[in-house]
């Protein structure tokens, strides 16, 4: 290839890794920062050698195929490639790389607002007082859930659903989690493994979830597993949308088996559910689990890292 790789970059990232690209690519960067249909992607496709997108743009199996046969490798800015048809884009001999680890941290301790924020009523105690309705005090006022002391199940016992262990030990919780496989006793944190799923919802006074959306985990939390909860629980959502039945979700809300949710992801985004608006015991964020400026550059950096190491004839350290 002469001269330096076409790169193209989707959304507006952080500044450090516009900075670098720029220096080491010959880099096309999105200023305006907007999303790009299917269409759009496959039409400006043809100019470049790699792309960096986000969770946001879609290479599903027919942007897959229609992809200029320019682009040889989509280094994600993103752990989860659930917007990526993988086979689809082997078959056509692009390489593919995602940014685990990097964004651990900062998305398991979301999921810890989230928790404590949804279990301690956040919304309607911030909302009462913003909007000056706060008139009395008693101490039947705003009861919520102690969290210090509660069982939490975590699904998915990755790099997120570890840090999130390691937080919600130092709330002196009971842990709990549900992994195909157990982990050696170092990177438990203290918590109980699960063979089977159900067995974990039965225990599970909070439930955090923390795998990938795949085929097999789409719909995981449907109304029968959310009734397995114990009545009262709290179901804390920072992965993607596509793991909760949101019909199923709002029901158990309604009828008050579930005490409050906290969530992070929706099936459809941006914009997230509409119905959940009705409720305030649903804590809710915009899909906000990795933005800290730390985590942002550490995505760069190490989306980069792929990219130049592809580019030197090595595989990518996050080579999917
Ligand atoms: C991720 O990296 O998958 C986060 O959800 C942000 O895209």
């Amino acid at each position: 290839m002469a001269g330096k790789p076409a790169l193209w970059i989707t959304r507006r990232l952080s500044d450090a890794t516009l900075a670098r690209a720029a220096r080491d690519y010959e880099v096309t960067i999105n200023h305006e920062d907007r999303t790009w249909s299917g269409d759009e992607i496959v039409a400006r496709s043809a100019d470049f050698d790699a792309i960096m997108p986000c969770h946001s743009e879609i290479f599903d199996a027919d942007v897959a195929a229609r992809l200029s046969e320019h682009v040889k490798i989509i280094a994600n800015h993103s752990v989860g490639v659930d917007h990526c048809d993988l086979p689809a884009l082997k078959a056509r001999g692009i390489t593919v790389t995602n940014t685990p680890d990097v964004l651990s941290d900062a998305t398991a301790e979301l999921a810890l607002l989230l928790m404590l924020g949804a279990a301690r009523r956040a919304v309607e105690g911030d909302r009462l007082v913003r909007e000056g309705r706060w008139d009395s005090w008693s101490p039947a006022f705003m009861v919520g859930k102690q969290v210090s002391g509660a069982r939490l199940g975590i699904v998915g016992m990755g790099r997120v659903g570890q840090a999130m262990a390691r937080n919600a030990r130092g709330l002196g919780m009971e842990l709990h989690y549900h992994n195909r496989t157990r982990l050696p006793e170092d990177r438990e944190h203290g918590a109980i493994w699960h063979e089977s799923l159900d067995s974990l919802l039965a225990v599970s006074d909070f439930l955090s979830l923390h795998c990938p959306a795949t085929p097999e985990t789409a719909g995981l939390m449907n109304a029968e597993r959310l009734t397995r909860l114990p009545a009262g629980a709290v179901l804390v959502n920072t992965a993607r949308g596509a793991l909760v039945d949101e019909a199923a979700l709002l029901e158990a809300i309604r009828s008050g088996h579930l005490a409050a949710a906290g969530l992070d992801c929706f099936a459809h985004e941006p914009g997230g559910n509409p119905a959940f608006a009705a409720h305030e015991n649903i804590f809710m964020l915009p899909h906000i689990g990795s933005a800290t400026r730390r985590t942002r550059d550490a995505m760069g950096a190490r989306a980069l890292d792929n990219l130049d190491a592809f580019f030197a004839g090595k595989r990518p350290r996050d080579q999917m």
